[in-house]
C-alpha cells in the first residue's frame, strides 16, 4: 500500500514563521513515497537502511509495532531545507490510512503528519507538512489555529543550487531563539517583506529583488554561511533577478529566480555547482 508526500521550498518567511509571522511556501515536484507490505514479524524499514533513530521513532508513531515492512523511496535531498522529513511524514500517514482503507482529509493529514514532524524538528511551525500535504503555493500562518490559503500558481521556475551540506533545522531554530532579543526586529522585517512578496508573486523581477533582501535579513539572523552566500552572489553575477537560502539554513540550498533558468543551470554545471530546476507542483501526491 502506497502513500506519498511532496517536497517543498520556502519562498519567503522561514524562521519568522516560527514567531507567528506569515510565510509563503511552494510544493515542488520532488517527493517521498512509502510502500507498506505485510510481514510476519516486527515492523521495520527495509530500504533505505538507516541509523537515524528519529526515522524509527517516526515509524513507531504511525504504524503498529508488528506486521509491516516499510519501503521508502525519495527524490528529496535530506537536510537541505526541502522538507524531506515533512514529505516522509505525510507519505507515512497516507500509506497507513490507505492500508486501513481510511479516507483522509487534508486537515487530518497535516495534523497527523505534524506529530511525526515533531520527532524530527522539536517544535516546527507546521509549514512544511501543511504544504507537503496540500500542494501548490501556500500562504501560511502558524496557529493555533493555523491559517493557510492557496495562492495562484506563478509561471516562473526556480533554480535550486545545492551546497551539498546538510543543515540542522532544530539547531538553527534554537540559534535564532537564543538571540531573540537582538533578532526581534529582523524577524518583524521578514514578516513585512512576506506581505510585499505576496503582492509581487507574479512579477519575477520584483520578486527576485525581494528574495535577495530576504537573504540579507536571514544573514542578519545568523543562519546563513559562506557557502550559501557564495551561491547567492554567484547567481546574481550570472544574471539572476535575486536569490536566497531556503529553509532553516546552516547548509542546504539556495533558490534563484532568473529569466534564463537553463542557462544558469548550464553555467552552474561548468562551475562545478550542483543545480536543478523546479517549479510549483499543484496537485498533491497521494
Ligand atoms: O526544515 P527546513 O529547513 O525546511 O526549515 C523549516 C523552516 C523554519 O521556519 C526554519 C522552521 C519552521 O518550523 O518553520
Amino acid at each position: 500500500m502506497d502513500g506519498a508526500g511532496q517536497a517543498k521550498l520556502i519562498l519567503t518567511g522561514e524562521h519568522a514563521v516560527v514567531y507567528g509571522h506569515p510565510a509563503i511556501a511552494l510544493a515542488v515536484r520532488q517527493g517521498v513515497r512509502v510502500r507498506l507490505q505485510a510481514y510476519d514479524g516486527p515492523t521495520h524499514v527495509v530500504a533505505p537502511i538507516t541509523t537515524d533513530e528519529r526515522l524509527h521513532q517516526a515509524i513507531d508513531t504511525v504504524l503498529p509495532s508488528t506486521g509491516i515492512q516499510v519501503h521508502i523511496e525519495s527524490t528529496v535531498p535530506t537536510g537541505r531545507g526541502m522538507g524531506s522529513s515533512a514529505a516522509l511524514s505525510v507519505a507515512l500517514v497516507r500509506a497507513w490510512a490507505n492500508w486501513q482503507g481510511q479516507a483522509l482529509t487534508p486537515e487530518t493529514t497535516y495534523a497527523a503528519a505534524m506529530k511525526v514532524e515533531r520527532i524530527f524538528h522539536g517544535n516546527p511551525s507546521g509549514i512544511d507538512n501543511t504544504v507537503s500535504a496540500q500542494g501548490g503555493v501556500l500562504w501560511y500562518r502558524k496557529g493555533p489555529p493555523i491559517h493557510f490559503e492557496p495562492l495562484p500558481t506563478p509561471d516562473w521556475e526556480l533554480v535550486v543550487l545545492d551546497t551539498k551540506q546538510a543543515g540542522d533545522t532544530k539547531k538553527m531554530v534554537q540559534l535564532v531563539a537564543d538571540r531573540f532579543k537582538e533578532n526581534r526586529s529582523v524577524l518583524e522585517d521578514i514578516g513585512q517583506l512576506v506581505l510585499e512578496v505576496r503582492e509581487v508573486l507574479h512579477d519575477a523581477k520584483e520578486l527576485g529583488r525581494c528574495l535577495s533582501l530576504n537573504h540579507t535579513l536571514l544573514c542578519q539572523l545568523g543562519v546563513s554561511n559562506n557557502d550559501l552566500n557564495a551561491l547567492v552572489d554567484w547567481s546574481i553575477t550570472q544574471g539572476a533577478y535575486g536569490a536566497k537560502l531556503a529553509g532553516a539554513g546552516g547548509g542546504g540550498v539556495v533558490i534563484a529566480l532568473t529569466p534564463t533558468p537553463d542557462t544558469l543551470i548550464h553555467q552552474a554545471k561548468q562551475a562545478g555547482i550542483s543545480a536543478f530546476k523546479t517549479r510549483v507542483t499543484e496537485t498533491s501526491w497521494q
